[in-house]
């Protein structure tokens, strides 16, 4: 397993992304814990990026999604289906892309510094959703189409 990350800090989105899935891929191959998965994928997002905030919520019980492993500030715990950013993207089994929080009803403020975001949805083989991965901005306007095209690739992987 690689014990280090290789991704250039001037790439493009793009590139950083090409450089980052196959090392995600090979950093979670072999280790079927999922926690211990996405914990990796988390500080990989992380520091690859410098997001404000990269985590993952899981459903549990059907009824709400859960925090699960994530880093960035502290966080809210438990999500209902189909509230905020993150219930709604569970529902609709779509990917979410926020530009401006402020201007997305219901969006749960989880930290005031965030100021836009996207979640995407992770599905099992039927398609049921399984989780979301919610990555937050402290600036606006940070995620596009580059990053939903590589971010549902990624979720894919899990
Ligand atoms: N903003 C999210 C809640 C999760 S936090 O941002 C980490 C939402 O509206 O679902």
């Amino acid at each position: 397993m690689a014990e280090t990350l290789t991704v250039s800090k001037t790439a493009s989105k793009e590139d950083k992304y090409k450089s980052l899935l196959p090392q995600i891929e090979a950093l979670i191959t072999g280790e079927d814990d999922q926690i211990a998965n996405l914990a990796n994928i988390s500080a990989a997002l992380k520091e690859a990026f410098g997001w404000l905030w990269v985590g993952f919520y899981l459903v549990r019980d059907g009824q709400q999604l859960v925090l699960g492993p994530f880093q960035g500030p502290i966080a809210c715990t438990r999500i209902n289906y189909g509230k905020g950013v993150c219930g709604t993207s569970w529902k609709d089994g779509k990917t979410i892309i926020v530009p401006d929080v402020e201007k997305f009803p219901g969006h749960i403020a989880c930290s005031s510094l965030s100021r836009s975001e996207i979640v995407v949805p992770i599905k099992d083989l039927y398609g049921n959703v399984t989780g979301v991965l919610d990555i937050d901005s402290g600036e606006l306007n940070t995620f596009n189409q580059t990053d939903k095209k590589y971010l549902e690739k990624l979720v894919k992987l899990i």
